[in-house]
């Protein structure tokens, strides 16, 4: 079965990618961000995982305001960038891993999650940047990944209750896949920042903080603020942290912080990089009711939506 190593929280700024191709990794303004992904780097070489789950925010290369879905997944063998027209260099084709997307898809969709599945789809700079940020400088990434998009652009958006149950079917799902891979999952984005309008430049700290020491150990005490009312506290664009909900609703098991960086600010947003490490929950610890102590069902740790029952095999 697969096995859920970890996940990862990252700022996806456009201006990391610029400072990336410029080498500035060890200038002033930028080090103590890029400081932040040396721990990343030695966990990484560490684990070695086989497969990224990403969650991220489509900035236009795919999705526009004519038409946004919700949530999104690809299920692709590779994903391509294109020039977003940040004057960042166009990157280099991400590998993907449709089998897993296609496994992923028949557990959301039986879950009640409506996937628009992309069997083609690009990547932008927020698939990208995290990519350079956790392996720099290598001639292909050295793991394939599986991109699912949460609209944090079009309201209505998502609640932040849906997104970490989104994340928790991809928990189920990996749990319960039959191939023995390492996985990560990923959420990028934020953490608070406002691009436009009155507020514009917006940040809180205060918040940021709060937002991730409760994700660490209690996610579900964040779902009780709505989407303005977390606008309110982050700001427009710092809703991008739906995608760091769904990432930790991914982590089925024991789930612990391994690492954090927070620096204020990259561009105008508060820069944040998280580890959290994902121990699997034994069927005897948690009151599985598979039945199988050695082979737990995976769908009753954390969960709080009813398991779906397991769909039938979707032709890729
Ligand atoms: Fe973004």
């Amino acid at each position: 079965m697969a096995r859920i190593i970890g996940g990862i929280g990252t700022t996806h700024v456009p201006s990391i990618g610029k400072a990336i191709a410029e080498g500035l990794q060890s200038d002033p303004y930028w080090s103590p961000f890029f400081r932040g992904f040396d721990y990343v780097h030695g966990w990484l070489a560490r684990e070695k995982p086989d497969v990224a789950v990403v969650f991220s925010n489509d900035h236009g290369l795919n999705f526009f305001l004519d038409k946004l879905p919700t949530f999104a997944v690809g299920a692709a063998n590779e994903y391509r960038n294109e020039d977003e027209g940040w004057g960042i260099p166009v990157s280099k084709p991400a590998a993907g891993d449709a089998d897993l997307s296609w496994h992923l898809i028949n557990q959301l969709v039986g879950d009640g999650f409506d996937m628009t599945i992309c069997q083609e789809m690009l990547i932008d700079h927020a698939i990208t940047i995290p990519m350079s940020l956790m392996w720099p400088g290598k001639a292909a990434w050295p793991v394939k990944i599986v991109p699912i998009s949460i609209n944090t652009v079009q309201h209505p958006l998502p609640s932040l209750t849906r997104c970490l149950n989104l994340g928790r079917s991809v928990g189920r799902a990996l749990d319960a896949y039959d191939k023995d891979i390492k996985v990560i999952v990923v959420g990028t984005g934020g953490l608070s920042h406002q691009l436009d309008g009155e507020r514009a430049g917006f940040i809180n700290k205060e918040f940021d903080l709060l937002c991730m020491d409760k994700l660490v150990n209690n996610p579900d005490e964040l779902t009780r603020y709505s989407i303005p009312e977390f606008i309110e506290q982050a700001g427009a664009q710092g809703v991008e942290f739906l995608n760091w909900m769904a990432m930790r609703g991914a982590l089925t098991g024991k789930v612990s912080e391994a690492h954090r960086n927070y620096h204020i600010p990259i561009s105008n947003t508060a820069a944040a990089t998280m580890v959290l490490e994902n121990v699997p929950v034994t069927a005897k610890a948690h009151g599985c009711t598979s039945g199988k102590e050695a082979d737990c069902c995976g769908t009753c740790v954390n969960s709080k939506i009813t398991p779906a029952k397991k769909p039938e095999q979707i032709p890729a």
